[in-house]
């Protein structure tokens, strides 16, 4: 299983949804009982999906990294259970809306879990999934976008699963035997600009010592080369003191823009083959 810290989903997801939740619409959150978000991770979205319910439903967080679990249940207050999206703890149809954000891209075999959330579901299943190979950068230091392009590509082609899942889910939908499967889209951009926050301080001083590149050494490595690596990280490590260097003057500025597409799909009356 791909771990994450608690420190990365907060910082990644930090503003998401705080913007605009337009594109949760076809979620139909206000008249939703009993809510699951598998993959919950640090809860970001538990805490969205408990906002949008009526108070009488109940959100749970599910996830398989129960030091995760322990965070989210922490900064939420929400209930939190220990599963595994492919065979979760639930008995079916024991919920009304069954929905991950930033799952599926991380799993071998992404219909597994779908097929699962199909079961447990009795009416609703939604996915929230980047689509990675879409992300755009723009930055006040020059390198900093040919940079990011770079790795992300390498990235990409080094990774052994779907990251640009993304619009892709609604063809798992279909397959899983979903109906009336509609999506949309939602860009969750980062804006950093003087003054700066804690995060992006500490972001900055990550990207010049090369410790966020070093995250995905092995992935980068298994695309090109392990002196392709070394020789992208020097590079990476004095963009980000340029970086340093703007933010000092103040005159840092980036733009991140991450595509997520909104899935959603009904489970038919019978369930998906007849078979409930
Ligand atoms: C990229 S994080 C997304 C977290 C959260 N949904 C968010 O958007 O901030 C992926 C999450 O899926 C969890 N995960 C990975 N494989 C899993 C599995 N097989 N079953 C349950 N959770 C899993 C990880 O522990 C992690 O919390």
């Amino acid at each position: 299983m791909r771990r994450f810290s608690a420190e990365y989903l907060e910082r990644t997801r930090q503003g998401m949804w705080s913007d605009s939740r337009a594109a949760l619409s076809d979620l139909d959150l206000q008249n939703r009982r009993r809510v699951l978000d598998v993959g919950c991770g640090t809860g970001e979205l538990t805490r969205v999906l408990d906002a949008e319910t009526p108070p009488a439903a109940t959100v749970i967080g599910v996830d398989a990294d129960p030091d995760l679990l322990a965070v989210a249940r922490h900064e939420t207050g929400l209930p939190m259970c220990a599963g595994d999206a492919s065979r979760l703890p639930f008995r079916t149809a024991s919920a009304d809306l069954v929905v991950c954000q930033a799952l599926l891209i991380n799993l071998p075999d992404p219909s597994l879990a779908v097929r699962e959330f199909v079961r447990v579901s009795d009416d609703l299943v939604a996915a929230v999934e980047p689509d990675n190979a879409a992300v755009t950068v723009s930055s006040t230091v020059d390198a900093e976008e040919g940079l990011e392009r770079e790795a992300r590509e390498a990235y990409l082609r080094g990774v052994d699963t779907d990251v640009a899942l993304g619009g892709k889910a609604r063809e798992l939908f279909e397959t899983a035997g979903l109906k009336d499967v509609r999506s949309s889209r939602y860009h969750h951009e980062k804006r950093t600009t003087a003054p700066y926050s804690e995060v992006e301080l500490r972001s900055a001083a990550r990207k010049a010592s090369g410790a966020g590149l070093a995250d995905h050494r092995e992935e980068l490595e298994r695309a090109t080369s392990a002196a392709a690596y070394d020789d992208l990280r020097r590079r990476w490590r004095e963009m980000g003191r340029s970086v340093i260097k703007r933010m000092r003057a103040g005159e840092y500025e980036r733009l991140e823009r991450v595509p997520f597409d909104v899935t959603v799909g009904r489970v038919p009356a019978n369930g998906p083959a007849g078979d409930r």
